[in-house]
Order: C-alpha cells, then sequence, then structure tokens
C-alpha cells in the first residue's frame, strides 16, 4: 500500500514527544521500525519518566530490570528483552535480538550478555531522584508494588508498512525478576502487518490474563474497527475481573488503513496520535466501572 499517509501514536501524554521523534524519522524516508524504535527510546532515555527505561522506579532490590519488545510487520520479524540491568534503554536491544539472534525472546544476565557482546554501553541506571525515593520506601513498614506506565507506539509509515514497539521499567517495587505484560508478545504488544496491532499500558498482569493485544488484533482480523477491537477487549477484561475493578489498562489500536482507536478500564489514559506532523493528544473510550 504505497503513498499511505504516515501516522505514529503512543501511550500517554509523554507519547506527544516521543511521536515527534518518531515523525522526524518518518518525515527523512525512515520506516515505520525506525519510527517505533525512536520514539520508544526518547521515552526510555527522559529520566524524568519514572515508570519507563532509565528514571524507572527500582524493584524491591533497588535494581531498575527493564523489559521492551518489538515486531516488525514487513517481515513479521519480532525481539524482546526482560528483567534487563545495567542499561538506560531496552528497545533497541530488542530490535537486536529480532535482527541477529534465531531467538525472540531473551531475559535477565541473558539478555545483558546479548547487549554487551553487540556493544551498547552499560551505565548505571538509578537517577539521583529514583534512589532517594527507593530509600524513602524502605522507610515505610510495608512496601506494595505500584505504576506501571508503559511507552506504547505504533507507526505505520509511507510504504504502508507497520511496526510496534512497547517499553517499561515495569511495576516499582517489583518482585525481583517480576515481567509484565510489555515484552509479552501477545499481551502488551501485537502486530500483523496486513491487518493492524496494538500495544498497551497499566497493570500487566491483567493483559497476560486475556492475550490482550493479541485479541485486539483478532477482532480486526474479523471485521472490527481499531476502536471497537479495543472497546471489546477491554470489556472483556472488565467482565474477567468482576466485582474487583482495582486495576487501570488501555490499548491503543491501528490498522492497515490507518484507522485507529483506543479504550481504557478507568478514564484518566490520554494518547498522543501524530499525523501530519501534527500531534494531537487524546483521551480514550472508557470502558471499565461505568460502562458496566
Ligand atoms: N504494563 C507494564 C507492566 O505491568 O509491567
Amino acid at each position: 500500500m504505497p503513498n499511505q499517509s504516515p501516522i505514529i501514536l503512543s501511550t500517554w501524554s509523554f507519547g506527544a514527544k516521543a511521536n515527534q521523534a518518531g515523525w522526524d524519522a518518518l518525515s527523512n524516508d525512515g520506516t515505520a521500525l525506525d519510527a517505533v524504535e525512536i520514539a520508544a527510546r526518547v521515552t526510555e532515555l527522559d529520566p524524568d519518566n519514572t515508570s519507563v527505561g532509565y528514571g524507572g522506579y527500582p524493584n524491591e532490590h533497588g535494581i531498575v530490570q527493564l523489559d521492551a519488545a518489538i515486531i516488525d510487520g514487513k517481515t513479521g520479524k519480532m525481539g524482546a528483552v526482560a528483567a534487563l540491568e545495567g542499561f538506560r534503554s531496552a528497545i533497541s536491544i530488542a530490535r537486536k535480538v529480532m535482527e541477529e539472534e534465531p531467538h525472540i525472546f531473551v531475559v535477565g544476565d541473558g539478555a545483558r550478555e546479548f547487549a554487551m557482546k553487540h556493544g551498547f554501553k552499560e551505565e548505571n541506571t538509578l537517577t539521583a531522584q529514583s534512589a532517594a525515593w527507593y530509600a524513602d520506601q524502605l522507610k515505610k513498614k510495608e512496601q506494595s508494588p505500584g505504576g506501571h506506565d508503559t511507552i506504547g507506539v505504533l507507526s505505520q509509515d509511507a510504504q504502508g508498512d507497520m511496526a510496534v514497539a512497547c517499553a517499561t521499567s515495569g511495576m516499582s517495587m517489583k518482585w525481583n525478576g517480576r515481567v509484565g505484560d510489555s515484552p509479552l508478545i501477545g499481551a502488551g504488544l501485537y502486530l500483523d502487518g496486513k491487518i493492524g496491532g496494538a500495544t498497551g499500558t497499566g497493570t500487566g498482569e491483567r493483559a497476560i490474563e486475556v492475550c490482550g493485544a493479541f485479541a485486539i488484533v483478532e477482532f480486526m482480523r474479523n471485521g472490527l474497527s481499531p476502536q471497537k477491537a479495543c472497546e471489546k477487549l477491554i470489556t472483556r477484561m472488565v467482565e474477567r475481573n468482576q466485582p474487583a475493578i482495582d486495576f487501570q489498562f488501555a490499548y491503543i489500536a491501528l490498522n492497515a488503513d490507518g484507522a485507529t482507536g483506543a479504550a481504557s478500564v478507568k478514564e484518566g489514559f490520554q494518547y498522543a496520535v501524530c499525523r501530519a506532523g501534527q500531534n494531537e493528544i487524546r483521551s480514550s473510550a472508557v470502558y471499565g466501572i461505568d460502562f458496566m
């Protein structure tokens, strides 16, 4: 589908900055794959974002562990890393797994070794702000996991090729080695280059339970618009968890015709859509408590 109007969309209002970097790549003949990687990396490297990449709050041991995954709709290839320590951005390492390995998913020490072998630079990953936050947490009688915003990015380039990326530092104070939905193909992201893609943010466990991103793509394959597909999945998630809707989750979706959609369990989810270089922040449809 050549001469498609390029588009990039990302979770949360901080996605606008990510979109801008991805848009610059799209405008300079970059592919959708380049755009989603560049966009996700902008958020990962933002030290003020406390739930993604460098700047992400640490786990129970005070260590930042990153998760990320990427899918190239043109080739159908995918790559992911999880529980990665010592690197400020994980998305480019996930892309390297996709491009260099017969494997799809590499975790923990193996992911670290892989990154070093491919020349990624090991760095301190705990910002002064995160270290102070962690010290405060330790003063509390009890600590519980929380905070799980994720950068999820979908794009389609002028050639009609699509890609998706998803990256997070996961929940703060999470169990050492806990992995959420973000690097899990089918849960935090999925894409079929001929149909469309989806990516999400929120409490990862709830997305894993319903293979949410995969389900949204299958709903689109069966004829639903991206909007209706997101709504149907969020409704399923809410029904599955009745009556304890004590979590937030949101998905965004893009189909091969360039149509977008978004839905969330609760109010408060925003996402950024960039077409023709213009970023627009939108609020999602809510299909949680108010809907049931
Ligand atoms: N959605 C990010 C996480 O739960 O880790």
